[in-house]
């Protein structure tokens, strides 16, 4: 039976009694779908403690009408996560996290400052805090990461290194809807016909011979497209559907000559 913790010093006196068990931790802001459930589900095989927490982090959203649409549905979030198992359900309100306001900050270096570092100022910077304080609060033994979010997992994963911290950070696949689509808590927001059109933004970046050809076909099929670039071995992209913004990342495709 999972145990919900709404209040930090609960939760504290509740870390204390695990000690000597191994801790997995998956970090959320709700609105779970398959894909949190595949970082539940890995982190419960391979630890004796499944933490999760349920927080809409407001210091990662540059845009605070982004923020007021993000969707909340912890009820149904918490039937699913006792039904995968979780042991232990961490959801904080703002001021159990920021007790003082956003008073000390996380920098990421100034490389990152690129794609969602350079498209959404503050959010790596946002990722990096609250990230830091749930790390620091749950001191997992490890933490999942999904791809799809590839630049959060991979400054993440830069930060737990740098500062020492004793939790491995794991990459997890994406998941991702048969047609293709990432699978993401945004995805609510969009229209039938919308999500169907979502679908071509990983087939285009998976069969584009290069970021200028993906663009300009993403541009032709009706996306606004924030960014397409190759860094890390990987393609990845921002667009606008509908209002809606999606991110998506592949390994560079291999662009074989075609054969005659
Ligand atoms: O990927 C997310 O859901 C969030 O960025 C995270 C890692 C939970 C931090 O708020």
């Amino acid at each position: 039976m999972s145990q919900v913790w709404n209040a930090i010093a609960d939760w504290q006196n509740r870390r204390r009694m695990l000690a000597g068990r191994s801790i997995g931790f998956v970090p959320t802001m709700g609105a779970l779908h398959r894909g949190h459930a595949s970082l539940v589900e890995r982190c419960r095989g391979e630890n004796e403690i499944v933490a999760v927490s349920i927080f809409v982090n407001p210091s990662q959203f540059n845009d605070p009408k982004d923020l007021d649409q993000y969707p909340r549905t912890l009820d149904r979030d918490l039937r699913l996560l006792e039904s995968l198992g979780a042991d232990e359900i961490i959801v904080p309100s703002v001021t159990e996290l920021y007790p003082n306001g956003y008073t000390f900050r996380m920098e990421p270096d100034s490389n990152e400052l690129v794609l969602e570092g350079a498209h959404r100022p503050g959010f790596l910077q946002g990722v990096l805090t609250i990230v830091l304080k749930l790390l620091n609060l749950v001191r997992a033994d490890r933490a999942y990461f999904g791809e799809k979010d590839y630049q959060q997992m991979k400054v993440v994963a830069d930060m737990a290194r740098e500062f020492f911290l004793p939790t491995q950070i794991v990459p997890c696949p994406t998941v991702r809807e048969q047609s293709g689509l990432a699978m993401s808590s945004r995805n609510l927001r969009l229209s039938p016909e919308a999500r169907h059109r979502a679908s071509h933004l990983f087939r285009v970046l998976s069969k584009a011979a290069n970021p200028t050809e993906a663009r300009a076909t993403l541009e032709a099929e009706g996306f606004l497209v924030e960014y397409v670039e190759e860094r890390w071995d990987r393609r990845l992209a921002a667009v606008f559907l509908d209002g809606v913004r999606l991110i998506d990342n592949v390994p560079i495709p291999e662009n074989k000559p075609p054969s005659s």
